[in-house]
């Protein structure tokens, strides 16, 4: 069988880990793997690179894509799956394996649609990569782990300096709509509080709960430094919700406003380069595996899920024959639960959401 493998959309460290294990799975059965570049906009144009061991050889240590990856906003156009679709039939690719976060997924989805593929004969497996652990079905994504792991060193770092001068930091991380990456690293690193939008807040809730939070560690004693993680989701810019805190704090006539300084810090793109931690290659190679294997044996139109969340394991998707830990989704439930996961419609988005109200009192002790 000759599988196609691609990345797409926003890189997230451990996608070499997947390439691999997918490249070296292949041969390993007998099959040929073969590289597309770019992603989506890359199949398009045809970018084909062939693969082998000696290709794959040194990636597994790499952050980024070495497949590279691209935005492709005009695959949402019947017209240019039309012409992935023959791209990969003239290529020979029986099998695709796509690597990427929700929109890729749904790119893959669309690609196999039987109403408009008709009965054409490839066979998709999608592999959740994405910093932002927003995919539904899985309770993690390739990327999430060494994403978070730089947070963290990053927020050891800002506290440093922010004890240095009893500084108040709003510190904002990747993570698009979705709050995961804000409260997991935000446990992790002990700052002092989270905004994340699945809270709802208004901006002005949202001024008053950092106020709140600065005054709690003034009257507290101790260590004067704060520390906010802001979701970059929050739709109140970082640069706005300092000037707001500032002029809220400066109301409040804290006893010596002055003194009070708060900074910026908006880590951006930094979240997600780096090399990979170990559960990421873990992970990578593992679901590389499944996928290969999943396909070869017939699968089509699935994600490789880690440890889905216990009501969404058997009654929606099957434990995969070659991981007990990985299941297979079908991408369609995949594409529909991760729009509610956004919308916070979603039982997991609720419990998200909610386990931080429990938690709003706990960081300040
Ligand atoms: O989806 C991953 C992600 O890094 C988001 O956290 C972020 O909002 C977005 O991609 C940035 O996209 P781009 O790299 O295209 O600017």
């Amino acid at each position: 069988m000759r599988i196609g493998i691609l990345t797409s959309g926003g890189d997230a460290p451990g996608m070499n880990a997947a390439i691999r294990a997918a490249t070296i799975v292949a041969l390993a059965l007998g099959h040929e793997p073969v590289g597309i570049r770019h992603g989506y906009r890359g199949l398009v144009a045809g970018e084909f690179v062939p693969l082998d061991a000696l290709s794959v050889a040194d990636i597994l240590r790499s952050g980024g894509t070495f497949l590279q990856s691209a935005r492709c906003p005009e695959f949402q156009d019947p017209a240019v799956r039309t012409i992935a679709r023959g791209v990969l039939t003239e290529a020979g690719v029986e099998g695709l394996i796509v690597i990427g976060g929700n929109g890729s997924l749904t790119g893959a989805l669309l690609l196999t649609d039987p109403q408009e593929a008709g009965d054409w004969p490839v066979r998709v497996m999608g592999i959740p990569a994405s910093i932002d652990n927003d995919i539904a079905l899985t309770s993690l994504s390739i990327g999430v782990d060494t994403a978070m792991n730089t947070i963290v060193e990053a927020c050891d770092k800002i506290a440093d300096t922010a004890s240095a001068h009893d500084r108040v930091f709003i510190v904002e991380v990747m993570g698009r709509e979705c709050g995961y990456l804000a409260m997991t690293s935000a446990i992790a690193s002990g700052a002092d509080m989270v905004l994340f939008p699945e809270a709802d807040r208004t901006e002005e809730q949202l001024v008053e709960s950092v106020a709140e939070a600065v005054l709690a560690v003034r009257q507290r004693g101790g260590s004067q430094k704060v520390i906010a993680i802001k979701a970059e989701g929050i739709e109140t810019p970082t640069d706005r919700l300092k000037e707001l805190v500032d002029q809220e704090l400066s109301r409040r006539s804290v006893e010596q406003p002055s003194l009070v300084e708060t900074r910026v810090t908006v880590l951006g793109h930094v979240v997600r380069g780096g090399r990979p931690s170990a559960f990421d290659r873990l992970l990578g190679g593992r679901m590389g595996n499944v996928a290969v294997r999943s396909l070869v044996q017939g699968a089509n139109r699935e994600m490789v899920a880690w440890q889905p969340p216990i009501d969404a394991t058997d009654e929606v998707g099957r434990r995969s024959m070659h991981d007990p830990y990985c299941y297979l989704m079908p991408l369609d439930r995949v594409i529909e639960a991760t729009r509610e996961l956004l919308d916070g419609q979603s039982p997991l988005a609720r419990w998200r959401a909610t386990i931080f109200d429990d938690l709003e009192d706990v960081f300040l002790l």
